[in-house]
């Protein structure tokens, strides 16, 4: 099911790519008043209130972007038509076409790492061709896929077994960061899907992602050995935290099992690294590789989700998944500037970071089904573009990487949403859906449930806009003392999104949505949104403490290469 279907199943080719103009260095965009021209868009949109700029209704009209049977209403953004039409010219001059041409044609955009980024072709079509060096990625695609497809078809029903000759009902996932969050994800948000729990009966998915022995305890409660498979999911297989995990998981497989043989029947994995796998002790054929074209946080429509997702649910339901994700790709390469979601979202979120001042984007979803949809988007975005240097090494000149927060409506409304109201202007992204996964209609009820959530959805994007003033306050006979206290200030920005319902192909959707706004934000701000350099260092550190705990635990070892409040901090820990 594709609501962009009219769309041609092609690529485009590097010849395209040509067509397109070379995106203008940001220092030049820069010279030639490009962002002072659009930061003089400030003081307007600072100075009108959303109560007279929502009261333009050809303006509100032009902003609610219906792309299929999705809808982004974004009438609630501090900016008008003019500031919108700098905002598209920005894109333009900025090169996101050209970009999107490249990461779409397989050139190497990660060029600190020099590979290329085609999380595209891990959801493209069998009968798509997508180059990467001259040769066609997308068979080696479908060929890991079919090869999951077969052993998650082989385990759900039984024909796989473990090594005492139990079928085995449960799967562990070992994991971190983008080897992790996504699949977690959408195996919350699929739980309660009727078609996807119907299928996941009698089956149970685990993770276990935290280096922290507690999340060994949780992971492994209630499970038995012998029903159990094992899912290492790494790309380079030398995560310190995975590969600790999946040594103390490997041991439990072995203590409970009685052999070291039970490893070829109870444990596989997802990996780019097949020598290490292959040390580990893991069978060549139960291995489900991938490429390094597929960045961690882009991965969960790779062997990192899929087979994981497989087990669980079924190739067929997580095949829906991959078909929504491609089906935005289609319109995201596609669709006109102006009804381009991840285009639209990408320069409202840099308007709002870069150029308002405002650090943070809430991101609400109005669906139990997606409480992990934020951990994973935070990943997806702050790894990719919590950034200080452009492309060249120079530092950009404005703000970058928001901080992406949020949880689930109506929980957070009972939560932060007081500061979002009273207290700091939080842009946010209300993301909601027309139908429930599971109804519920209370008889003597005025609304179903799922209403009375929805009712929230609409409700609290106003309150954000428009807010309470002191009049009205005071016409409600509110008394004098409490009128400052109960003033809404309104006009704090947000987005709308509106989807069909919480199933496979529009989580796809979504999920392909929000990767695409990351990368037309790391654009805007020439950035590469692909490396993760960042994350390094604190591992080196850690590294020195792991090296120096062993030597003290096993009598004396030297500190002096830590700092003084540290060293005294690890002799307390150690005492
Ligand atoms: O530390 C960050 C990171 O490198 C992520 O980018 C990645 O998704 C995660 O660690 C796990 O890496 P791997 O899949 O290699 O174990």
């Amino acid at each position: 099911m594709t609501f962009f279907g009219w769309f041609p199943q092609r690529w485009k080719s590097s010849v395209d790519v040509c067509l397109f103009p070379e995106p203008v260095p940001l220092a030049q965009q820069m010279a030639s008043g490009l962002w002072s021209d659009l930061k003089g868009q400030v003081p307007k949109m600072k100075s009108t209130h959303l109560r007279s700029l929502m009261q333009d209704q050809a303006r509100n009209d032009s902003m609610f972007v219906q792309s299929g049977q999705m809808v982004l209403d974004y009438c609630r953004q501090k900016v008008d038509s003019e500031t919108m039409s700098k905002l598209f010219d920005l894109a333009e001059k900025a090169g996101v076409e050209q970009r999107k041409a490249k990461m779409f044609a397989g050139e190497r955009i990660n060029q600190t790492e020099g590979r290329a980024v085609l999380h595209p072709a891990l959801r493209a079509p069998r009968s798509a061709s997508i180059a990467l060096d001259g040769q066609n990625v997308v068979p080696e695609v479908w060929k890991v896929l079919d090869a999951m497809k077969g052993f998650s078809d082989k385990v759900r029903s039984g024909e796989w077994k473990g090594f005492t000759g139990k079928a085995l009902t449960d799967v562990v996932c070992i994991g971190i960061g983008g080897s992790y969050l996504g699949v977690e994800f959408v195996y919350e948000a699929l739980k309660t899907d009727p078609e996807a729990a119907a299928a996941a009966q009698g089956r149970k998915l685990r993770f276990l992602a935290n280096v922290d022995p507690i999340d060994v305890q949780r992971a492994l409660e209630g499970l038995n050995a012998e029903t159990t498979l094992v899912v290492i999911i790494s790309k380079t297989f030398t995560t310190a935290e995975t590969m600790l995990n999946a040594k103390t998981v490997k041991a439990w497989l072995v203590k409970e099992l009685g052999s070291a043989d039970c490893v070829a029947k109870h444990v596989v994995a997802c990996s780019t690294a097949l020598d290490k796998t292959q040390a580990f002790g893991i069978d060549s054929n139960n291995v489900f590789g991938f490429w390094d074209w597929v960045g961690g946080r882009f991965s969960v429509w790779s062997a990192v989700g899929v087979l994981a997702l497989s087990l669980q649910y079924g190739f067929g339901i997580v095949n829906q998944f991959l078909e929504g994700g491609h089906a935005m790709d289609q319109h995201f390469q596609k669709a006109p500037a102006k009804e381009n979601l991840p285009l639209i979202i990408g320069l409202l979120d840099v308007w709002n970071c870069s150029m308002m001042g405002h650090e943070g984007v809430a991101i609400l979803p109005y669906c139990q089904a997606l409480v992990r949809f934020v951990p994973h988007i935070q990943q997806l975005d702050m790894e990719s573009n919590g950034k200080r240097v452009q492309m060249d090494g120079s530092e950009v000149p404005v703000g970058t990487g928001a901080i992406n927060f949020g949880e689930p409506g109506t929980n957070g409304q009972h939560s932060f949403y007081q500061l979002m109201h009273q207290g700091r202007v939080i842009p946010s992204h209300f993301i909601g859906f027309a139908a429930s996964q599971n109804p519920v209609e209370l008889p003597g009820e005025a609304v179903s449930n799922h209403d009375e959530l929805m009712s929230n959805f609409f409700a609290q994007p106003d309150a954000l806009a428009l807010g309470k003033t002191a009049e009205e306050l005071k016409a409600d006979g509110i008394p004098e003392k409490l009128i400052a206290h109960k003033t809404f200030p309104g006009d704090r920005p947000s987005l709308s999104l509106l989807l069909p319902v919480c199933n496979a192909h529009w989580l796809g959707q979504l999920l392909a949505l929000y990767e695409h706004r990351t990368a037309v934000q790391g654009w805007l701000w020439d950035i590469n949104s692909f490396d993760q350099w960042g994350v390094e260092l604190g591992k080196v550190l850690a590294k020195e403490v792991r090296g120096y705990l062993s030597q003290a635990r096993k009598g004396s070892a030297d500190d002096s290469k830590f700092l003084t409040p540290t060293k005294k901090l690890l002799a307390k820990y150690l005492e």
